[in-house]
């Protein structure tokens, strides 16, 4: 299979260790990382030489239409995806994209319409990296087999920090263009996790503030948010958290499963307490554990082996369209309570509800950096 990069900024190197990494998987000998094409010439350049990537150049079409892809990386800001995807779609090339896949939830749904139509039964799959560690997997196997029992209590907690330095770069910090701030952005690498573990959820209470930087977005967001099976979590997505920590926890009939890492885990970064007479829980837990030769690592390359290798079967990837909504759904609730003060039910967010169109919806409660300029200058 021949791939091809689009954009060449941050996430892209990732992306070209991980695709350089299949090859050495088994039945993934042939991929292999032929072109990268950037807006910016220089830096595809500079990133082709990097890589030892033999194609570089600007022109996502001519590389589309040059028969010479079977698998595009969109690496590009997020509000580029839809277009780049449904290009790759309708050329009958297989699509990977990074988080957040589009901006809203109108994008999602044409993105779903456009792998419908796509030629050559192209797929279209989202990086979510953090389902992929050993542990996750463990304790998605174990939840579902019945050995952690129901569960009843989550937290979900992404406290980073961002200076005002980062929100330079002009598609940051803007609904237009990043879709919205760590809800969207950061805090979805967690609670996309949450959601994979916990399944569906029904109702969802939420804030947020833009208390400390120069953006149109949240800097903060809070909320509770209630699953179909009872379960009952808490998630916080901020960007103003000086100690950085990204943790999940998890409270079952039969023991509290912990993880806490930053960007990346592996299984060294879980923890199992059993409750009283469960022991056989952190026993099993700790033999699944020991039994991991690669360390359990999240990251691009666990997420894509899986991946790459279904695409090659002309099977569905592990995270489909439907994943990529399902997360996003939670996103503009999220946004949907926080701004309105209003409890927010799985499914109420349709077509015509503003918060379908733009996870701003019906606008956030404070002004845009653009109005208090305004506003400063005619002082
Ligand atoms: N999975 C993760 O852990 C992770 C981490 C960081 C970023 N991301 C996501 O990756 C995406 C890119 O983020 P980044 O931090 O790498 O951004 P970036 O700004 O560093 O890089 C984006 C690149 O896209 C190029 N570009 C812009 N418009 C283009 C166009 N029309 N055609 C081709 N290239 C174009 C830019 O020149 C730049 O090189 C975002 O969606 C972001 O949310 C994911």
């Amino acid at each position: 299979m021949k791939v091809t990069i689009l954009g060449a900024g941050g996430i892209a190197h990732a992306h070209a260790q991980a695709i350089q990494g299949l090859a050495g998987h088994e039945g993934l000998e042939g991929v292999e990382l032929t072109h990268v094409v950037d807006i910016d010439p220089a830096r595809a350049e500079e990133f082709a030489t990097k890589h030892s990537v033999p194609h570089h150049g600007t022109d996502l079409q001519s590389v589309l239409g040059s028969g010479e892809v079977d698998v595009l990386h969109v690496c590009t800001p997020p509000s580029l995806h839809l277009a780049q995807a449904q290009a790759a779609l309708r050329a009958g090339v297989h699509v990977v994209v990074e988080k957040p896949a589009v901006l809203s939830l109108a994008e999602v749904d044409a993105l779903a319409a456009a792998e419908q139509e796509a030629a050559d039964g192209a797929r279209f799959t989202q990086i979510v990296q953090h389902r992929f560690g050993a542990g996750a997997l463990r304790l998605r196997r174990l939840l579902a087999d019945g050995t952690l029992g129901r569960p009843l209590v989550a937290t979900c907690d992404t406290l980073w920090f961002r200076p005002p330095e980062y929100f330079e770069v002009p598609w940051r910090g803007r609904f237009d263009t990043e879709g919205g701030g760590p809800t969207m952005g950061h805090g979805i690498h967690q609670f996309d996790l949450l959601l994979s573990v916990l399944g569906p959820w029904v109702e969802v209470r939420a804030m947020a503030g833009r208390l400390a930087r120069h953006v149109d977005t949240e800097d903060v967001s809070m909320a509770v948010v209630r699953f179909a099976d009872g379960t009952m979590a808490s998630v916080t997505n901020s960007l103003l958290s000086p100690r950085e920590t990204s943790v999940l926890r998890f409270d079952t009939e039969a023991a509290t499963v912990e993880l806490e890492h930053l960007y990346g885990y592996d299984d060294s970064a879980w923890t199992v307490t059993p409750a009283r007479g469960r022991e056989d829980v952190a026993e099993r837990w700790a033999a699944e554990t020991a039994a991991v030769t690669d360390g359990g690592a999240s990251g691009h390359l666990a997420q894509l082996v899986p991946t790459y290798r279904a695409l090659a079967a002309g099977q569905a990837p592990p995270v489909t369209v439907a994943d990529a909504r399902g997360t996003l759904e939670l996103a503009a609730a999220i946004y949907k309570s926080a701004f309105t003060g209003a409890p927010v039910v799985a499914g109420e967010i349709a077509p015509g509800d503003p918060f379908y169109a733009s996870m701003a919806g019906t606008g956030a409660p404070w002004p845009a950096v653009k109005d208090v300029a305004a506003e400063e200058a005619a002082r």
